[in-house]
């Protein structure tokens, strides 16, 4: 049954039902529309729409439907009604008959999408929040793990200067923390009930909406009809997070990837979550990594949808806010399995210490404690700077790494350097010398982790 039938002497067209019909993908707010409808149904009975009876009735008929649909949300489907809000409201008549058909006094199917959205929003990001949580633990857990273990550092992928696998994790835990307290802040905002807004102009009901806003774990009621049912923010702001979150995830399996390589090979990925090949029987992909990468694309791919959707839209709601749905439920589901596979892969990874440590060793990753060591010995840095580039090239040319050059040779560049130069040219120096905040020294290492275990457990 439609819900708007009245004004109308023909059918829709069945192609244009087809193309109009949202239920195929809104079914999803099936529990937020019960949910909604059951408080509505209270408000009604707070202005005398109905009475005690009736709205008991009602809500009993709605919370069998909302244990039905729970129990089988795939139902809903088999339907032909239009949307998830028709299927409720027909739902209910099939069950209390005429009484089911004062449920939507007062109140429109504009302000009633909203507030599904809004609500199913809240508890998505409340899952989101448990996944983010999930992933940073593994990292911290990882960190922990693997805490002296040496990694060369990188810029312009070329070794830069050593780091440590700890050092790595922690880095990525920063970016999941940002992602994590940008979800909180949109939790927060989203916090407005917009039910009560009727169409546009507000309802003709005199209905007290805080207590309306409450009564569905809102903080309070949206403050303009007209905004209420035409705010998609909170859709824009989710999938803002998902795709920033997206792109440290990206980052982090492009990292992974580089590491699980043949050429770095200073990691193996599980062979839980990866594949092999159809032809070549020596291959172990890394495809979860992969398909994070790959999919953050997709994700991208929403948002920019959606604000082309919004963009110029006049107020107030119009049908494209229809479109708002499919890219936000696909953004969100697919953020939340790249979160948890993150998560998996990282469980079970094999980091290659010797490795590591001999690519660290290379690359002229030493060059800057050399500069450094000159700047100590009285020489200005941007002078040291350009003795050690032609130590380095000398060194090339001689196929050794710099800690290889005799003090004789040393010499050459500058008369300076005597044989204390050996002890910093080490990986433990190297490391142990960034000892300010946020340095890769093993006390700041330790500092970072005892700290960032801290405020994972007092969340
Ligand atoms: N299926 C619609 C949507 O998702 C529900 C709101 C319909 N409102 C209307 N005035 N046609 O946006």
């Amino acid at each position: 049954m439609a819900l708007w039938g009245g004004r109308f002497s023909q059918a829709a067209d069945t192609k244009f039902k087809l193309f109009n019909d949202s239920l195929k993908f809104d079914y999803r707010l099936a529990e937020q529309d019960i949910i909604g409808s059951i408080a509505w149904s209270k408000a009604l009975l707070s202005v005398d729409v109905l009475n005690a009876d009736e709205q008991k009735s009602i809500e009993v008929s709605l919370n069998e439907l909302l244990v039905s649909v729970q129990e089988n949300p795939e139902q809903v489907l088999q339907s032909d009604a239009e949307d998830i809000h028709s299927w409720v409201e027909g739902q209910l008549i099939n069950k209390v008959g005429d009484l089911g058909k004062k449920l939507h006094t007062g109140r429109s199917r504009n302000d009633q999408v909203a507030t599904d959205l809004k609500l199913w929003c809240k508890k998505t990001a409340q899952e989101l929040i448990v996944h983010l949580d999930g992933l940073e633990s593994k990292l911290i857990e990882l960190a922990r793990i693997h805490q002296g273990v040496i990694l060369p550092g990188y810029t312009h992928l070329q070794r830069a200067q050593p780091v440590t696998f700890s050092h790595w994790c922690l880095a990525y835990l920063e970016m999941l923390e940002r992602d994590h307290s940008r979800l909180e802040g949109c939790i927060e905002r989203m916090n407005t009930c917009p039910l009560g807004s009727g169409a546009l102009a507000g309802t003709a009901y005199e209905m007290d909406r805080t207590a309306l806003a409450h009564s569905l774990g809102f903080e309070r009621a949206t403050r303009n009809s007209l905004d209420s049912v035409s705010d998609r923010d909170h859709v824009v702001e989710l999938m803002s997070c998902a795709t920033l979150s997206m792109v440290h995830l990206s980052r982090m399996a492009e990292d992974l990837i580089f590491y699980n390589s043949g050429e770095s090979a200073f990691i193996e990925m599980s062979d839980l979550v990866t594949s092999g090949s159809s032809l070549m029987p020596q291959k172990k992909n890394p495809d979860a990594m992969e398909l994070i990468r790959g999919k953050s694309g997709r994700v991208f791919g929403s948002l920019a949808g959606m604000l082309m959707t919004l963009k110029a839209l006049p107020l107030a709601y119009n049908k494209d806010m229809q479109e708002d749905k499919e890219g936000l439920f696909d953004a969100l589901d697919t953020w939340g399995d790249c979160l948890s596979m993150a998560a998996m892969a990282l469980t079970d990874l094999k980091v290659n210490e010797e490795r590591t440590k001999e690519a660290a060793q290379g690359g002229y990753s030493n060059a800057t404690e050399l500069a450094d060591y000159l700047v100590a010995k009285g020489i200005p840095f941007r002078e040291a700077h350009h003795i050690v580039g032609v130590a380095v090239v000398a060194a090339i040319e001689k196929g050794v790494p710099l800690e290889d050059l005799t003090v004789a040779e040393f010499k050459v560049f500058s008369e300076v350097i005597e044989d204390d130069v050996y002890p910093i040219l080490t990986l433990e120096a190297t490391l142990a010398a960034r000892k300010a905040l946020g340095g890769v020294s093993p006390t700041q290492i330790e500092y970072a982790l005892t700290s960032a275990e801290e405020r994972l457990a007092s969340r």
